[in-house]
């Protein structure tokens, strides 16, 4: 007999199942009330007083198998029916969402678009391949102008009529000859010169340009937006216009902000000087308003332009300019906090 309690014991510790119905029958076998447990407790009286002890002992652990091998089965069951379960455990902490990072030109060129749309400005864009027209000739720029020397320019192939665009006034141009004053608008955009590469220089940069054409426009009113401008960008509120020349304004400046000499990179920065060049601007050339159909003697308007990287490696103290053009990811994912 206790042989056979333990080849029981042997089937109760080997037996397994995934299905729920095989284990209610194997709970009945030995746990039920016909079951094979119960037979034995019933035999219980009929067992020699000196075998009683070792039957005793042999049918506990049979009954302790059996029930031990229930409970981890209904345990092993339910965890996998929670694990299937529709949306998981919905206790669980979540996962973190791993975002992406915005480029420092991106950030730097929506900043200033947020500012001047502020006060009135839109957005124009306008191609990167140019004709001469778009980009020098409206621009009161002849064909043998000495002022073409200022921008070593991209010709595609041998053709010269078709250009990379040496500054985003080509678009300005094309806004002119397509909307009629008032015109408020701001122009982002890649440009392209040839120039030698270095950590100040690049053959590719990107710019914003402004260009504000209305009656009775005065150079107070350009000075006005370009303080606003400084002020929103950069927290600093004094700048200066430094008489200077482009063929396509008149008069025309560098407009310089002040920086200030508080600390080492103050010094190093402006040179010394406190101040810090970051764009030119002018009132628009009489001949550029004509050139786009746009009478002189009515309306007027001024015009701006500056250059993003430069903006952005003063605000994030970047001292290379190769660093945009890279793709290092050390260096672009120093930016997933600024959207
Ligand atoms: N287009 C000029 C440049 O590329 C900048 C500028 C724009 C100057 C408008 C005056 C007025 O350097």
């Amino acid at each position: 007999m206790i042989d056979k309690i333990k080849d029981y014991i042997g089937e109760a510790q080997s037996f397994s199942t995934e299905n729920k119905e095989e284990l209610e029958a194997f709970r009945i076998k030995f746990l039920g009330k016909k079951g094979v447990l119960n037979d034995f407790f019933a035999e219980f009286k009929k067992v020699p007083n000196d075998q009683k002890k070792e039957f005793g002992q042999v049918v506990n652990a049979l009954k302790n198998a059996a029930e031990e091998k229930v409970k981890s089965i209904v345990e092993a069951l339910e965890s996998k029916e929670e694990t299937k379960g529709v949306f998981g455990d919905l206790t669980r902490a979540a996962e973190p969402v791993i975002i992406g990072s915005r480029h420092p030109i991106s950030i730097v060129k929506n900043q200033i678009i947020d500012i001047f749309a502020n006060i009135g400005f839109n957005v124009s864009e306008g191609p990167e391949i140019e004709d001469d027209w778009h980009n020098f000739t409206a621009l009161n720029l002849p064909e043998y102008h000495p002022a073409r020397d200022m921008q070593d320019t991209f010709f595609i192939q041998t053709n010269p009529d078709v250009l990379l665009r040496t500054h985003t006034s080509s678009v300005q141009v094309r806004y002119m000859e397509n909307h009629k004053p008032p015109i408020r608008t701001i122009s982002p955009g890649r440009v392209f010169r040839n120039e030698a590469i270095s950590s100040r220089s690049h053959c590719i940069f990107h710019q914003v340009e402004g260009l504000y054409i209305d009656k009775d426009v005065s150079f107070a009113d350009l000075k006005q937006t370009l303080l606003y401008f400084t002020k929103e960008m950069f927290g600093k509120s004094k700048i200066r216009l430094r008489p200077s020349y482009f063929p396509f304004t008149e008069p025309s400046a560098e407009i310089d902000i002040y920086w200030g000499l508080k600390t080492e990179t103050d010094y190093r920065i402006t040179k010394g000087t406190g101040w810090l060049e970051i764009g030119g601007c002018g009132m628009v050339d009489p001949n550029v308003l004509k050139n786009c159909d746009i009478n002189p003697d009515e309306y007027n308007g001024f015009a701006f332009g500056m250059g993003v990287e430069r903006i952005a490696m003063l605000l994030y103290q970047i001292g290379d300019i190769r660093m945009f053009y890279e793709n290092d990811v050390r260096f672009l994912e120093q930016f997933k906090a600024n959207i």
